[in-house]
């Protein structure tokens, strides 16, 4: 009779344990999941002074891929000299970049097709037909400006929300 009433005893103590652990984790998840606000007001501070011209960086902004490449006066008078009524998403190098430091693009690295992180970034990786970034996954072309020129992605790779908060700092978002 002792022994049983402990086995119950035993049970009670583990459902109840059962059932405090569950209401305890809930709330614990919910709050992990950051809310819309959250990720909006979360923002990304990048150093771009190490950057020489010809090359970029990897950031992450936002839990996702960011470009940020210094071009070289070459790659800016190419990115110049398109016409850009001849564009599938029409905009200039000078609509992409800030004034006064046009040399510094800033954008996401990610390929507006299906989302693939395109090359072009890290030294050595192939940049495509138009010297900008190039995505494998489907053969999406952009030029130095990032602006898509050839391959299925629809629009030029985004440029973020950002903006200089010294001569060598970026702030993203
Ligand atoms: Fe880049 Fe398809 S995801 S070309």
């Amino acid at each position: 009779d002792g022994i049983r009433r402990r086995d119950f005893l035993d049970i009670a103590a583990v459902s109840a344990a059962g059932i405090g652990g569950l209401a305890v984790v809930y709330p614990l998840i919910s709050q992990m999941a950051p809310s819309k606000d959250v990720l909006a007001a979360s923002s990304t501070e990048v150093d771009v002074s190490a950057i020489e011209p010809g090359q970029a960086i990897k950031a992450v902004f936002r839990k996702q891929p960011l470009f940020v490449r210094r071009l070289t006066g070459a790659e800016i008078q190419a990115a110049n000299a398109v016409d850009t009524s001849s564009l599938r998403d029409p905009q200039t190098l000078e609509e992409r970049t800030k004034e006064g430091h046009e040399d510094m693009l800033v954008t996401m690295g990610v390929c507006t097709h299906l989302g693939c992180v395109p090359l072009g970034a890290a030294e050595g990786e192939v940049k495509g037909e138009y010297g900008g970034y190039f995505c494998p996954c489907h053969g999406s072309h952009y030029d130095t400006a990032g602006r898509i020129r050839k391959g299925p992605a629809p629009a030029n790779l985004e440029v973020p929300e950002y903006e200089f908060t010294s001569d060598t700092v970026i702030q993203v978002g």
